[in-house]
């Protein structure tokens, strides 16, 4: 039969015949661009944020079912859903049909708040519902690793899905005991938080909120399990036709490539032989990266998906044999059903259980349900994590070639496929049929091994699988075979009796290919399993594995050890298996092989709620645009409909850290198809600048001072093709010396700012020294962090009459957007107008690193006289938009025998990137921060703002004060342990009081970080659980425990005086309704919801009378950037006058009017007496503005405060950490709505997290020679870790500190946007707790460096031990970081 030409699916329901498919487009470019259908988003483009997850579902005439799956669209080809149905968020409910369940529960449950991620997330918990008849919590939770949200920190996601688990009961009970419980004890005594009532200054009701309750509550209203809840919008069918549908040959040609999917080997073998450089594609994980990422280009495509052999799963001959384009969950499914069916008995099934451990850290949920075991084979990646279990379990691949009209096989041991760096033995016309999997005999023990640097969907440092036969050996044979070796303390004795048969180790991420560990392999061959055997075998593992720092990846000290660490854990687990699970290993010792466990996290929160029935403030009113968000119809920048005649825009950048440029040559890009122009430095018709300072150009005209400045831009008709072309202008420099960290740029002097750095100071640091007990030094170096907004920086520039531009972007800063407009354009401002509707995110990186690319797109738009668009991809946003300054501080403290602090002197240097946007500000903020809590009574902070050749540094959540306050608790921390002092204690005792003053000479009015302390450590069960820890370290070797208890203060106020000012638009309608615009923008930080429930309060409305459709220059002019988290201070200040205006107006007509007449009537009235209906609010913050030459002025218009108790676990073996709770009590003033502030404290803490624990950017210095000079290694979510769903603590408790209104702001509130982020420094000094309980073990006392952040490779290496000391790290070895 003649093959198909056009591919034939249904989307939401609806039939699509598609004649014109591109094999190289993505679904999700289809489901996008060709459909318009815009609620699946693009975040990353690489499978690793989940943004583009929809569901794919497909009809199994064998089992009569219909199979869904998650998929990420950005990786799927779209002619791979040839016979499928495809459902989008748009597909499963909408505000206008009515919503999903799914959708209404994340909404509900306050789970959205920039709403970027959500739509993949509705989809991800959708699918899982669909696929899962009964699913679980624990279910639930694992069905999201592979979504991000950069907002939420998850909880209020989870608690949304919980409601649909069918074990509901379980965590019910188990919570509610526990609540119980707690009620129980706090009515005997402690009535403080848990009293309903009305509350002092603040008339409010005490709520406190579980996700138990949660869950009761809603099953209660019969909403709950999944078989119950009852979807409110139709319910899409899976299309009958597709039940009948009969797979055919396809042949898809495009105009770049052809796409084949045969049905048959035959077939297959067919089209390899006539297309030897055809190019098999199963799930595209592998192929897609190459495609989208390094332009590779396949004309011939090759599915083999449909061929049975390929898809095979079955036991034959003692092996499992595994079809090559099975996808991996297919494999999960069926092994698992191998294991648990007792088709294989116990001791067969060491092989099965290895692919199965291997698979639950592998990918993610989409990624396994698309990727397959041959894909992952004939990759070779050296840090495949299969194939270490397939080289130590001794696979067989199966391989089939044309050969004389034939099927022609061949076997070959999987040891011998793995040639060279990604050089496999696959000849030409091959294809991998199969994998055959040996099944486990008796004495034949197999264990996988994998540390990334997060456990959910992450590719692995080092991964590893092994295997020993052993047998019974004689006495006297074990004897002769004895081994000589360095004692290692801590490796335990075996059971007796055995000789190791057979032994293979399989490595990734220790090799250029997939390896084993040979000479280890052939020491360990022959001799007994002994304690010594083991000893001189993980030495032996460094000689097989000579890692130097230069090898790519880097942490070669790290590898090592991780190699022999696990090479230990194989040892105990063996060892205790054989022993039966008796006493052969030492219980302390058996925690090398303690399983990683999750129980089902839960949550509480306590806050007080404005009992008025008629005030909207202080209720937990939900984010305003919330179910435009679930149903994917909130509009983000690139989802608006493409405007007449828009192009699409790509930048050159460039490629060198500092340089000359010596020629641009467009010419090979300007030919390409559907190019319209390149424009750089001399096409800037205004000035080519851009910044505050003059010190930026728009285009580099000159010289490039880092890797991903702009040179210029490409515009073309589609983004793609702009993206190739920029690729293709051909750049010449000549390259100059680049400074690339803090270290380089001290010891050449260059620094940015004020030359001689700045001070802030009070008292006699030097007398102070010469008076106390003791003085300790030392540094602190603090990693920077990429922001991760989900939706990266995208503008799009409108060009009208007579010069104006209209510039629609993803800012925080749309003022500043149109100085930097015009300026570019030669324009007056009054002529550009930027209009914010919403952001996927900001968190200070849209702060002003946004402006640039904004005008980038508006120079390209004058040009061409056309509307351009700019879309960052997510690996260049992330080398080119700049990060949170990594800082270095070294401080001298000086304290009494009591643990009084006494002076600090501290001098903190930034990583300021080459330019100085905000670096300064930033860097005024670390030094204002330098006292953190603490009243000392002589300070001195020195700080230098260090110029490099890297991009930019920009602000960040907390600008600067993070780092700063990290560099002032190591100072504390130092002070504790050099003590010998609990770290608590200390911190207690040293607490500024009320009325002190801050060394820049700030009184501390209304302080209550005494409360919050007290509350904190009491609502923790700080006392108890501390000797629980102590308890469980001295009864576990290699894990280990900590707690910790960390207070914050923050400063509220932008320290650049000017901006502390804010302004309001308020029109009321006729019909009563108000739309409201103010200076601030949305970034999901639901400042526009606060806005209306202030406007509603004033003017005594309901909510959904007042609407905010956008932020607009045009509205209201000069705003300050939405940052430092003053926009709900200075804008709901500004909204709330101008709504008092109107109210002022209208009240003498109130006045004549029957009490209680309606609003509308109201309004109605005053229009036709022709009252004015529309307000101007402005307003500017007094007392604010410290001047750094004078040293007054207040720093900041007041303080918030904020304490965490953070308790962690760490495998001392590995580095691998779990926060198993957090309690944090953090003062917010009167919440102008607590369930927005809540989800502020859970976001920025858990964005601390990352920061302090998990986030690592790696740059290419002389620390890092694997990567060229100025790169950014870590560009996309693949390589760069945020904390995902598996991170968040088991339990985590957030309580408002009660009766501490803020006389400062608005309805008596407090910021909230960055105080909290610093509380999960609290997560960091737990694990240094942790590791410092591991070195004791190891006669290690007494203070010790840790560096930010605590990374498991930063774990692992401060915890020295005898296995570190065997593959020769030195014991003061300090891992390297990018500062
Ligand atoms: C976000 C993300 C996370 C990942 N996480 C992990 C991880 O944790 N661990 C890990 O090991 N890997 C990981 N990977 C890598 C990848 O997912 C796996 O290697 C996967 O198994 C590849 O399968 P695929 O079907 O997608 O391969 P494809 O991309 O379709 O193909 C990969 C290569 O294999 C070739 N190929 C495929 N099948 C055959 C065959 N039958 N015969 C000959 N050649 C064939 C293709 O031509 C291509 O060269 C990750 C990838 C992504 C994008
Ligand atoms: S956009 Fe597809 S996973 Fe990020
Ligand atoms: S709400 Fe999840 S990324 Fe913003």
């Amino acid at each position: 039969m003649a093959a198909r030409k056009e591919i034939e699916f249904y989307l939401n329901g609806k039939r699509i015949v598609e004649g014109a498919a591109q094999p190289e487009m993505t679904l999700l470019d289809y489901i996008r661009t060709e459909v318009g259908l815009t609620g699946t988003k693009l975040g990353c483009g690489e499978g690793g944020c989940g943004a583009c997850t929809v569901m794919v579902s497909q009809y199994d005439k064998a089992t009569k079912k219909v199979h869904h799956r998650s998929v990420n669209a950005c990786l799927a080809p779209l002619c791979s859903v040839d016979g499928m149905h495809v459902v989008t968020v748009e597909g499963i409910g909408s505000t206008q049909s009515g919503l999903h369940p799914v959708q209404e529960k994340i909404a509900d449950f306050h789970g959205s708040q920039c709403g970027f991620c959500t739509p993949g997330i509705v989809m991800a918990l959708y699918t899982h519902l669909k696929k899962t008849p009964n699913p679980t919590t624990h279910g639930l939770e694992e069905a999201f690793d592979g979504n991000l949200c950069r907002c939420t920190g998850y909880r209020p996601i989870l608690d949304a899905a919980k409601t649909f688990a069918s074990d509901w009961k379980e965590c019910q009970e188990e919570s509610s005991e526990k609540e119980e419980k707690k009620a129980e004890a706090t009515q005997k005594g402690n009535h403080e938080f848990w009293e309903q009532g009305p509350l002092a200054g603040f008339d409010g009701v005490e709520v406190s909120s579980s996700t138990a309750s949660k869950v009761r509550s809603d099953v209660s209203k019969g909403q709950c399990c999944g078989k119950k809840a009852k979807a409110k919008a139709p319910e899409v069918p899976f299309p009958e036709a597709l039940q009948k549908y009969q797979p055919q040959t396809l042949e898809i040609k495009g105009a770049r490539a052809t796409w084949h999917r045969p049905l048959t080997l035959m077939e297959l073998v067919k089209i390899a032989a006539a297309h030897p450089g055809a190019k098999l594609v199963v799930g595209n994980t592998e192929v897609g990266i190459e495609a989208r990422f390094k332009f590779c280009n396949y004309p011939v495509l090759v599915s083999p998906t449909m061929v049975p052999e390929l898809n095979a799963l079955s036991l034959e001959k003692g092996a499992i044999s595994l079809g090559a384009a099975a996808p991996l969950t297919r494999i999960r499914e069926y092994l698992t059903g191998l294991v648990a069916s007792g088709k294989i008995s116990e001791k067969q099934s060491g092989s099965a259980v290895a692919v199965l451990d291997q698979l639950r850290w592998f990918s993610s949920t989409q990624i396994r349900n698309v990727g397959c075991l041959g894909g992952n084979v004939v990759t070779a990646s050296p840090i495949s994590d299969l194939c270490p279990v397939l080289l130590s379990c001794n696979a067989t691949l199966t391989f089939a070639r044309l050969e004389e009209g034939k099927v022609l096989t061949r076997d070959l041991p999987v040891s011998k496929f793995f040639l060279d760096y990604r050089r496999v033995d696959l000849r030409k016309g091959e294809v991998l049929v199969k994998v055959a999997l040996p099944v486990t005999s008796e004495l034949e023990f197999v264990k996988a091994y994998k540390q990334a640097r997060r456990r959910e969907d992450d590719i692995a440092i080092v991964t590893s699988c092994m295997r020993v036969v052993l047998s019974r050996g004689d006495a006297a044979n074990e004897a002769k075979e004895k081994v000589e070796s360095s004692k290692i303390a801590d490796v335990v004795a075996a059971p007796s009796g055995y000789v190791i048969k057979e032994a293979m180790l399989g490595f990734g991420g220790v090799w250029k290919t997939p390896t084993r560990a040979s000479k280890t392999e052939k020491l360990l061959t022959g001799k007994p399993w002994s304690k010594e055997t083991i000893q001189a075998a993980i030495s032996e593992l460094a000689v097989d594995f000579p890692l130097n720092p230069n090898t790519p990846g880097g942490m070669s000290e790290y590898r090592k050890t991780l190699c022999a660490s696990f090479l230990y854990k194989f040892y105990i687990h063996v060892s205790h298996a054989l022993a039966g699970g008796t006493s052969a290993v030492p219980a302390s010792h058996l925690s090398a092989i303690t399983q990683f466990h999750r129980p089902a996290s839960k949550g509480q929160q306590n806050f007080q709620v404005n009992p008025s029935q008629r005030q909207a403030i202080g209720k937990p009113v939900s984010h305003r645009s919330a179910y435009l968000q679930v149903a994917g119809e909130a509009e983000y920048i690139d989802d608006l409909a493409p405007k007449h005649k828009m192009l699409f825009s790509a930048l050159v950048l460039s490629t060198v850290p500092h340089g000359d440029i010596v020629k641009v040559d467009a010419k090979a890009a300007l030919a390409m198809p559907g190019v319209h122009g390149y424009f750089g430095a001399e096409d800037v018709k205004g000035h080519n600048q851009v910044g505050h300072w003059g010190d930026e150009e728009l285009f580099a005209s000159k010289t490039v001072h880092c890797v991903g400045q702009p040179i210029g831009i490409v515009v073309a008709d589609t983004h793609r093709q702009a993206v190739e072309a920029a690729k293709a202008v051909k750049v010449d420099y000549k390259q100059k010396p680049a400074l690339l960290n803090i270290e380089d740029a001290v010891r050449a002097g260059s620094f940015l700012g004020e030359q001689e750095g700045y001070t802030l100071e009070r008292g006699d640091t030097k007398a102070g020294f010469a008076k106390c007990d003791h003085v300790v030094e030392g540094e602190m170096r603090v990693g920077g962090q990429e922001h991760f907004y989900l939706e990266t920086q995208a503008s799009e520039c409108i060009p009208g009459e007579n010069g104006e531009m209209t510039v629609i972007a993803s800012t925080q800063n749309p003022n500043t957007t149109i100085e930097a407009v015009a300026e570019n354009l030669g324009v007056s401002v009054h002529k550009v107008v930027c209009k914010v509707k919403r952001m996927g995110g900001g968190f200070g990186g849209k702060e002003t690193r946004s402006v640039n690319y904004s005008a980038a797109a508006a120079v390209a738009a004058g040009a061409l006289n056309r509307p351009v668009r700019i879309v960052v991809e997510r690996n260049v946003d992330m080398a080119t938009s700049g990060q949170r300054h990594a800082f270095v501080g070294k401080y001298k403290v000086g304290f009494n025998q009591d643990g009084k602090l006494q002076a600090l002197d501290v001098t903190l240097y930034s990583n300021a990137g080459w330019c100085l946007d905000l670096s300064v500000p930033v860097m005024h903020r670390g030094l204002f921060h330098i006292d953190n809590v603490y009243w000392i009574p002589n300070i001195r902070a020195f700080g230098r703002v260090c110029k490099t050749n890297m991009p930019s540094h920009t602000a960040f959540r907390g600008f600067g004060g993070p780092q700063g306050l990290m560099v002032a608790e190591a100072a504390i921390d130092h002070v504790a342990r050099h003590l010998g002092m609990p770290g608590h204690e200390l911190r207690a005792m040293n607490l500024y009081g009320e009325g002190q003053k801050t060394h820049f000479n700030q009184v501390l009015t209304n302080n209550t970080i005494g409360r919050a302390w007290d509350q904190c450590k009491k609502r923790s069960g700080f006392d108890a659980r501390l000797q629980k820890v102590k308890a469980f370290n001295s009864a576990s070797r290699w894990r280990k425990r900590g707690i910790a208890l960390v207070p914050t203060k923050f400063g509220i106020a932008f320290t650049a005086k000017f901006m502390n000012q804010g302004g309001a638009l308020v029109h009321v309608y006729t019909d009563g309704s108000v739309l409201v615009t103010h200076g601030g923008t949305e970034m999901g930080q639901g400042l526009h919801t606060k806005m209306i429930q202030v406007a509603a309060g004033a003017l005594g409305v309901p909510i959904d009378m007042v609407h905010i459709a956008e932020t607009a220059t045009d509205k209201v002019p000069n705003t300050s950037p939405t940052a430092a988290s003053m926009s709900s201070d200075i804008n709901g200040m500004a909204v709330f006058r101008a709504c008092e205006k109107i109210a002022a107006r209208l009240k003498p007509l109130r006045d004549t009017l029957p009490k209680g007449t309606p609003w509308k009537e109201i309004v109605h009235k005053a229009y036709f007496e022709r009252i004015n209906l529309s307000a101007q609010g402005f307003y500017k913050v007094p007392d604010v503005g410290y001047d750094f030459k004078t040293k007054s002025g207040p720093g900041f218009s007041y303080f918030s405060f904020g304490v965490a108790c953070a308790e962690v676990e760490v495998d001392v073996l590995t580095g691998d950490h779990q926060i198993l709770r957090a309690d944090i009590v953090m003062d917010v003033g009167n919440s102008l709505n607590p369930a927005i502030d809540i989800g502020q404290i859970e976001g920025a803490f858990t964005q601390g997290m990352g920061l302090f624990t998990m986030e690592e950017l790696v740059w290419g210095d002389s620390d890092h020679k694997w990567i060229r000079p100025g790169n950014l290694f870590t560009q996309g979510p693949g390589a760069y870790k945020i904390p995902s769903f598996n991170d968040v603590p088991l339990d985590l408790r957030i309580s408002l500190l009660k009766n501490a209104p803020n006389p400062k702001a608005i309805h008596s509130s407090k910021a909230i946007g960055e105080p909290p982020l610093f509380l999960a420094a609290s997560v960091f000094y737990a694990i240094k707790n942790a590791v410092e309980a591991a070195r004791v073990d190891h006669g290690l006392k007494g203070a010790f460096p840790m560096d930010s952040p605590a990374t498991a490779e930063r774990i692992r290496m401060t915890c020295p031990d005898e296995i570190t000391k065997a593959v020769g790290v030195p014991s003061k070895f300090r891992p390297l970081g990018s500062w």
